[in-house]
Parts: structure tokens; sequence; C-alpha cells
């Protein structure tokens, strides 16, 4: 298996995460998103299908976008005299496992991934949380890999959750 940047494949073999949305954007969309910089995506295959891919982007938390609360839960993890009115984050824009290799833990490794190269990044930019907007679905997988919720209610109309990971916890166990 092979992780890769979608730009650098000559072809996105075949691909079925259960989900038309996420197949349908690997196929028709991310490339566009590439290219217009909006979002970038990782392919993870093997030499005859796509086994998973995820796609990121610039995010941030803002204290304008959420409850007081959870703005307060957020703001004491960072000690600086001047608190900001909005951190820096990147945003799992989509994540996907192929219905074949579901449950076998390679979302969690994918997730892992991201996290560390975050962490490790040389870029020129800081970045302190990772975010989502989970599937409902999907909000078990991301509780377990270390995301809290960025709301303190779960609307039923709503399709998605959003969620963060603060990639600070990473360095923190690293130090240990
Ligand atoms: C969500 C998804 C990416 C997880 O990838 P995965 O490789 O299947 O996950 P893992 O094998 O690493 O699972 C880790 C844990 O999360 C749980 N989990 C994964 N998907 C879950 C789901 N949909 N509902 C409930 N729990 C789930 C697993 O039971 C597992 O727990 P365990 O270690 O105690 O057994 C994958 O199921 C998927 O592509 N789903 C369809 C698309 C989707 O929902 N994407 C997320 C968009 S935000």
């Amino acid at each position: 298996m092979r992780l890769v940047r979608l730009e650098e494949l000559k072809e996105i073999k075949p691909f079925d995460c259960g989900d038309a949305d996420l197949n349908g954007f690997l196929c028709d969309d991310a490339a566009y998103y590439g290219s217009e910089m909006l979002a970038n995506t990782f392919v993870l295959e093997t030499e005859t299908e796509t086994v998973a891919y995820f796609s990121l982007l610039n995010d941030k938390i803002s204290q304008t976008t959420i409850a007081k609360n959870l703005w307060r839960k957020i703001r004491k993890t960072i000690p600086h005299e001047k608190h900001l009115g909005s951190y820096p984050a990147v945003k799992i824009g989509r994540l996907a496992v192929s219905l074949h290799f579901r449950g076998t833990g390679l979302g969690t490794d994918l997730v892992s991934a991201v996290k560390q190269m975050l962490v490790n990044n040389t870029g020129v930019s800081a970045c302190r949380f990772l975010t989502v907007d989970a599937y409902k679905d999907a909000l078990p997988f991301y509780q377990k890999n270390g995301f809290r919720l960025l709301i303190n209610d779960i609307e039923e109309e709503n399709f998605t959750v959003p969620m963060y990971y603060d990639l600070k916890e990473l360095t923190m166990i690293k130090a240990e």
C-alpha cells in the first residue's frame, strides 16, 4: 500500500466506501479542489484499488462561532496573557475507507498519520487544532480518536457534527 498526493496519480483506481457523495468527491471533485487550492487530497492505494482517501484544508476555531462554555474550555488549554479570538486549525474535509477495508484500523491509522503530519509540519504556517464535520454515524470513530464536540447539543436535523482534536496533546504525549 502507498499513500500519495492525488496530483501524483495518473488514474484513480476503483473505490467504493458505500457513500455516493464521498465516492463522487474523489472521482469528480478532488482534483478541482486541489487545482483551485481549496483542499488537498491524499490517496491510499494498492496495485489494484483505492483503499482510502482524505482531504485537508485550513480552518480556524473561532470565539464567534461556538458556545461560551466550549470556548472557555478551549482557551484554557492555551496559556497566554492575551488570548486570541480564534485559533488556527486544519480541517479533515473528507475521510473515507473502502468497504473492503472497513473496520480494520485503517481509518484510525490515517487520522494518526494526519496528526503526525501536522505536528511534524516544518511548513511556514502554525496549526493548533485538527477539526472535522463528522458524519453522525462516524461520531464514535472520531471520539475513539480523541476528538471532542464543538457543540453542546447534537441537533437531530443536522447530518454532521463539528469536532476538534488538540494537536498539543500529541506533543505532550511525546514529551512524557
Ligand atoms: C468512518 C471511517 C472512516 C472509519 O474508518 P475505519 O477504518 O472503518 O475505522 P477503524 O477500523 O479505524 O475503527 C476504529 C474504531 O471506530 C469504530 N467505528 C468506525 N466506524 C464507525 C461507525 N461508522 N460507527 C461506529 N463506530 C465506528 C470502530 O468500531 C472501531 O472501534 P474498535 O477499535 O473499538 O473496534 C469508515 O468507516 C468510513 O469510511 N465510513 C464511511 C464514510 C464516513 O463516515 N466518513 C467520515 C466522514 S466525516
